[in-house]
């Protein structure tokens, strides 16, 4: 990509690397008199797991240092680390998890234990104690642990080596119990979102163990992982429940409690976390920024507008006086592009695979396919050996999950012209910029197979679009930019700190478009359009959270990017640019300034149950 006449906002100097982080944890002592200190240092510091503490912390790769020490009535544990602050975290979770154990018993409020098994809390109960620093001094800048150690031949010792047996798959019996959006694409080409209120408990209780009663055709069901006959079904359905609705449908407080916190503060509490706020801010969200009028989110699918209509209402007659629409969201494909979503590239070629699954799909490439617990609950999770926990009873949260599901405006018209003055001042084809922003060429061809300049011809039905990966094919970004869309999104085999950071944080994506298609040379005619999606894995704050907080957002898949935000979807409250990597190591910085192509215009955090869980739930009261 060449650069004439372009001046990018000169970042480079300023740019916050992910390097050298300082962490500054306070957690008040629950006894903090010289016996209880005393106590801590011998049941803690000098145990087994305690003398460990060296080589544990050697082998993330990412720490330069770590004290700890007792100031006034707290346990402070300072450090400096590169990377991100959840992966630093997680790090601990895998590799100190013995120690922070045992640290739990001399603490106040102390985070629930194993750490191990509640990784989610733990990542929170970590964010509340850390204090900022308001000065922090470096003698090596900008230099990682691991380039250190390299510069001295020191040889860490790695991070623990993933288990040599892989987690096992899902087994197939579980298969009519899973909700099938979760498992793989509905197949269908209509959808209607449908945001509920209970407005009546027990009548709300028993539509839903209806729909968790396949058996019963006199009724709605949840479409399930085993439901896909030979003969496509007119309609399918997918149902979340907030946690609000958990509540409002008087599902015990013991069992809402034992939810994980991200789900329960739910999305307009940690919008923040993933850039929603200014013009993406749940004040703008209309009726979903208030979680008590957004209870149970059902997604039903067809392929008509008949058979949608049919399938909604007798899902909303289903619910009866137990539930008020309180707004809802229709999507479709587009007739004429049936796998493009706005913007005009082709979408949904990149999706995990859940091993286990017996849906034959074109291979995900190199890619391993996905543990079954990175997307249900109950299962080893893609953290070797940590299953998450599952919220009780098991009726409820086995073979759950979680999703993200989000209202998202394209400026389709904005991107174009965006597109064009880029291509226009660089002189290129603005099919390459389009290329280069997203990874992909708008007819789905992978850039790191085909880097241009020019567009490649579209792809035969059939053609692998999905069989590579980044380090051996392109390690510099120079065919496939580190800031492109789907590389923030899944750095796939990447080099990442921490060490071993890859194919960890996958997203099940099930979006539709909404608004009608627009083309470029169309007139503007400013209705609104966008993408109605679901962002599914078993874990918000693991996942959907750091992939579009600290990856997409934020750029903290790769020092060179970050401070960068996606140019496709990410919020720019900050001048922002697309860095292009070009041969020779020099990098070419696309201005995009404050541009902003896509908004939040809302987002619910539901949990998918399994229909085991929607009978349990039908079955309260009765
Ligand atoms: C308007 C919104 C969005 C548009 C237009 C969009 C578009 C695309 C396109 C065209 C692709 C490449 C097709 C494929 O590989 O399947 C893609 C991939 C991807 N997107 Fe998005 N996307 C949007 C929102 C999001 C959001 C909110 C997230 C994250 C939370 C996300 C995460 C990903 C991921 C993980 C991939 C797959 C990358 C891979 O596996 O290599 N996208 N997206």
């Amino acid at each position: 990509m060449t650069a004439p006449g372009l001046h990018p906002p000169a970042p480079s100097t300023s740019v916050p690397v992910p390097l050298q982080h300082p962490m500054t944890l306070v957690m008040p002592l629950a006894d903090p008199s010289p016996a209880g200190i005393a106590g801590l240092a011998q049941k803690v510091f000098m145990t087994p797991a305690g003398e460990q503490l060296g080589p544990e912390l050697n082998a993330g790769g990412t720490v330069h240092f770590a004290r700890f020490v007792i100031v006034e009535n707290a346990l402070v544990m300072a450090s400096s680390y590169d990377g991100t602050f959840d992966d630093y975290i997680e790090m601990f979770i895998h590799t100190m998890g013995d120690v922070f154990d045992l640290i739990m018993g001399y603490v106040v409020d102390p985070a629930p234990t194993p750490v191990k098994d509640h990784p989610e809390e733990f990542v929170d109960w970590v964010h509340a104690r850390d204090r900022g620093p308001i000065g922090f001094y470096s003698a090596y800048p900008g230099v990682s642990a691991v380039q250190i150690q390299d510069a001295f031949g020191i040889d860490p010792k790695l991070l623990p080596e993933a288990p040599t047996t892989p987690p096992p798959p899902l087994p197939a019996e579980q298969l009519p119990d899973i909700q099938g959006l979760i498992l793989r694409g509905l197949g269908q080409t209509m959808v209607r979102h449908l945001v509920l209120r209970v407005t009546d408990a027990p009548t709300a209780r028993a539509a839903l163990g209806a729909l968790g009663d396949p058996d019963d055709t006199s009724t709605p069901s949840v479409t399930h992982g085993a439901d896909r006959g030979k003969n496509k079904p007119r309609s399918a359905i997918a149902l979340g429940i907030t946690a609000t609705g958990l509540l409002a449908l008087d599902v015990p407080r013991d069992s809402v409690s034992s939810f994980p916190t991200d789900f329960l503060e739910g999305a307009v509490r940690r919008a923040t976390r993933v850039g929603d706020w200014d013009l993406n801010a749940p004040e703008l969200w209309g009726p979903l920024a208030d979680p008590d009028l957004v209870h149970v989110l059902v997604s039903v699918y067809a392929s008509s507008a008949a058979d949608l209509d049919a399938a909604a209402t007798a899902v909303t007659d289903l619910f009866g006086s137990g539930a008020a629409v309180t707004t809802h969201y229709d999507g479709a494909v587009f007739p004429d592009h049936p796998n493009h979503v706005h913007f005009g590239y082709r979408d949904n070629i990149s999706q995990p695979i859940i091993d286990g699954d017996p849906v034959p799909r074109p291979a995900d490439g190199p890619q391993p396919k996905a543990p079954p617990g990175e997307f249900l609950r109950g299962y080893e999770s893609q953290y070797g050996g940590v299953t998450l926990e599952v919220p009780q009873p098991v009726e409820l949260g086995h073979n759950g999950s979680f999703t993200a599901f989000r209202v998202l405006e394209q400026n389709v018209a904005g991107y174009e012209e965006f597109l064009e003055a880029v291509a226009k001042e660089a002189s290129l084809d603005p099919e390459y910029v389009a290329a280069k922003v997203v990874g992909r060429w708008r007819n789905g061809v992978p850039l790191v197979k085909e880097p241009g300049p020019t567009p490649p011809p579209d792809p035969a039905p059939g053609t692998p679009l999905n069989d590579y990966g980044y380090e051996a094919d392109d390690p510099d970004g120079l065919r496939c930019p580190m800031a492109a869309h789907m590389r923030r999104g899944n750095p796939r085999d990447q080099p990442m700190l921490p060490r071993g950071d890859n194919h960890r944080r996958r997203i099940m994506r099930r979006g539709m478009p909404y608004g009608p298609e627009w083309t470029k040379g169309d007139p503007v005619d400013h209705v609104p359009r966008g993408l109605l999606g679901h962002f599914i894995g078993s874990s918000l704050t693991l996942q959907f959270e750091t992939v579009m907080g600290e990856w997409i957002n934020r750029g903290l898949t790769n020092p060179s990017i970050t401070g960068t935000n996606d140019v496709l979807i990410g919020v720019h409250q900050k001048p922002n640019w697309f860095p292009v990597p070009m041969p020779g190591g020099s990098t070419f910085d696309v201005p995009v300034n404050d541009l902003q192509f896509t908004t939040t215009k809302g987002c619910i955090y539901a949990f998918l149950p399994s229909l085991t869980a929607l009978r349990w739930i039908g079955a309260i009261g009765t």
